[in-house]
């Protein structure tokens, strides 16, 4: 049986983004949450380091050497012009959360307390600035706790625990609705609707060592790619530098924001190698092509692949006081004290500056000429505005969902007020239910944590932070054979109530055509720029390809289409930190 909902606005996904985008759009217009988590355990619960704004609290700052930042950072290939837009805004979203009641931390006069991060600087480049807002080093869960608690109050309706399998377009080309699975009750729902706003986030989970939760396994553009839509800048997926050894987890770029630095076997600290002005708070490409290179030279640790994240210098005050968690962190997972012992770390993946392709409202673009799908809209990781272009600068990601979660959600209220509904087609749950059943009826032998493995290891070793055509062929070939695999996965769980094996098989699906345009998109870009390093075309080739991919699946094809990168004040430039 399918249940059959109408409502004006459905956000997907109840991170920051989808919950900034709910919180505007029930303003204007009735609206729902679908979430597949319980929405306080959604991703940007787990950011730590703090939301970039030019408040100056601590020293002289400006939104224009934060936007000049960013575009420097994205290593020229963000659109300015919304680059501006979120710079500029950031202040003043930012006492939006405050008066909200975000608890950030305060200098001793009482106001929010900010901190250097990579890549953000003085005077257009000259010296670290402090910019960061920050809730010690919880920000990210401030956010979310803040968000839901102003949704709770203002009425928006959460459906927790549906996983959103199908996007519903009209006949006329609309978005019409969602097809979700409410994972307690193993039932198929329909939500009508005249707006959608897709916020599922990232899908980290391509790759072995991450940073990203299981649950990032992007439904959101693996589904809009399923419909022919396409899908922008996919090369590009950003290393975060720090991620615990073997195991990913984020430790903060506030560690070094707050004075602690990267050293390699011989205890140098090897960043002012390579970037003598920033040190250890260049740009996150830079630092984990430079720890890789350490590693390549022989100066890992132990002559293995990860280096010496020292904050013993800092004093065990400063870290209880300003880095809590992390200190937690280091106690469970690896046990060590980081005021005693340094944290061994190696680059994890952590961010994908790629996504469903959007304009400054959040509107998605069907084609790289910019027609829009009506009443369909994208915020935050899982979209691609382009703020972040080639490389994201730290605290730039809860800046973006906050500013595009509120944009989308007002224009999405907007839409509502001013369409009708749009006509539904006919049995529109039918490939989910065929999905469904076939997962459950297949009889064969593999199953989705083999493909998975498989995949993960592939992604790693092929299309991480060093490239080459050869390996991304590699990479290439494997996956078209997990993708032949994963139509004949089968699971034990027959059942249809909680049956996370079924989901999984579906997430694994998803992933791995993200996984194929990932790498397709990686192969056809045949320079370096920002965290897309091709071993065997290392420049930046601005003649070439100072512009935007679209990839999209047509007949099981990959095609590709450019857009050109918005300039309005900062001509590209050699990077240098
Ligand atoms: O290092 C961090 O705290 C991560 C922040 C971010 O990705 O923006």
């Amino acid at each position: 049986m399918v249940r059959t909902h109408r409502t004006e606005t459905v956000v997907v996904g109840a991170g920051g983004a989808g919950l900034m985008a709910a919180l505007y759009a029930s303003r204007g217009s009735q609206t729902v949450v679908l979430s597949k988590l319980y929405p306080t355990r959604s991703h940007t619960g787990t950011a730590q380091g703090g939301i970039g704004a030019a408040l100056g609290n601590i020293e002289e700052d400006h939104p224009e050497w934060h936007t000049f930042d960013t575009v420097k950072g994205s290593d020229y290939l963000a659109d300015q012009d919304a680059v501006e837009r979120m710079c500029y805004e950031a202040p003043e979203i930012v006492y939006e959360l405050e008066h909200m009641g975000l608890p950030f931390s305060r200098t001793p006069e009482g106001k929010i307390n900010q901190r250097p991060f990579g890549g953000h600087a003085a005077e257009f480049g000259k010296r670290p600035v402090p910019r960061a807002c920050f809730a010690a080093d919880r920000t990210g869960h401030m956010i979310l706790q803040t968000l839901y608690q102003q949704c709770l109050k203002h009425r928006v309706k959460f459906y927790d625990e549906f996983h959103v399998l199908d996007l519903v377009l009209s006949p006329d080309g609309r978005a019409a609705g969602v097809v979700a699975y409410d994972i307690d009750q193993g039932e198929l729902h329909l939500f009508h609707a005249k707006a959608v706003i897709f916020a599922t986030g990232g899908f980290g989970r391509i790759w072995q060592i991450t940073s990203n939760a299981h649950s990032l396994t992007g439904d959101g553009p693996a589904i809009l790619l399923q419909k022919g839509l396409p899908l922008e800048d996919m090369e590009f997926f950003q290393f975060h530098p720090t991620g615990i050894y073997k195991m990913g987890i984020l430790i903060t770029e506030a560690v070094r924001g707050e004075g602690g630095v990267l050293r390699n076997d011989q205890g140098e600290r090897f960043m002012e190698r390579y970037a003598p002005t920033m040190k250890d708070l260049a740009s996150r490409d830079v630092v984990s092509r430079a720890i890789y290179l350490e590693v390549k030279a022989g100066r890992g640790i132990g002559g293995k692949n990860y280096v010496h994240l020292d904050a013993t210098h800092l004093g065990r005050e400063k870290i209880e006081e300003r880095l809590p968690d992390i200190a937690d962190f280091c106690r469970t997972y690896l046990g060590i004290d980081p005021a005693e012992q340094p944290i061994p770390v190696q680059p994890t993946a952590h961010y994908a500056m790629g996504g469903i392709p959007t304009d400054v409202e959040g509107r998605v673009r069907r084609n790289a000429a910019g027609d829009l799908v009506p009443g369909l809209y994208a915020a935050g990781e899982v979209a691609c505005v382009s703020v972040h272009g080639a490389n994201r600068l730290g605290t730039n990601s809860l800046l973006d969902i906050v500013v595009f979660g509120k944009h989308a959600g007002q224009d999405a209220a907007r839409f509502c007020q001013q369409n009708d509904w749009p006509e539904l087609p006919e049995e529109t749950w039918q490939p989910s239910q065929a999905t469904i059943e076939r997962i459950l009826n297949n009889t064969g032998e593999d199953n989705a944590a083999r493909i998975r493995d498989e995949m993960q290891a592939v992604m790693m070793d092929h299309v991480g932070v060093f490239r080459t055509a050869e390996g991304i062929q590699k990479a290439l070939e494997k996956i078209h054979e997990l993708q032949e695999r994963v139509r004949h996965v089968t699971v034990s769980d027959k059942g249809k109530r909680f049956n996370t094996e079924l989901l999984e098989a579906i997430e694994l699906r998803n992933l791995l055509e993200l996984a194929e345009v990932t790498a397709q998109s990686a192969l056809n870009r045949t320079e370096s720029r920002g965290a897309h390093y091709r071993e065997d075309f290392q420049q930046r080739d601005d003649e070439h390809w100072l512009k935007h991919t679209f990839v999209r699946k047509e007949d099981g094809q990959i095609r590709f289409e450019y857009r050109p990168v918005v300039i309005t004040k900062y001509q590209p430039q050699e990077r240098k930190y």
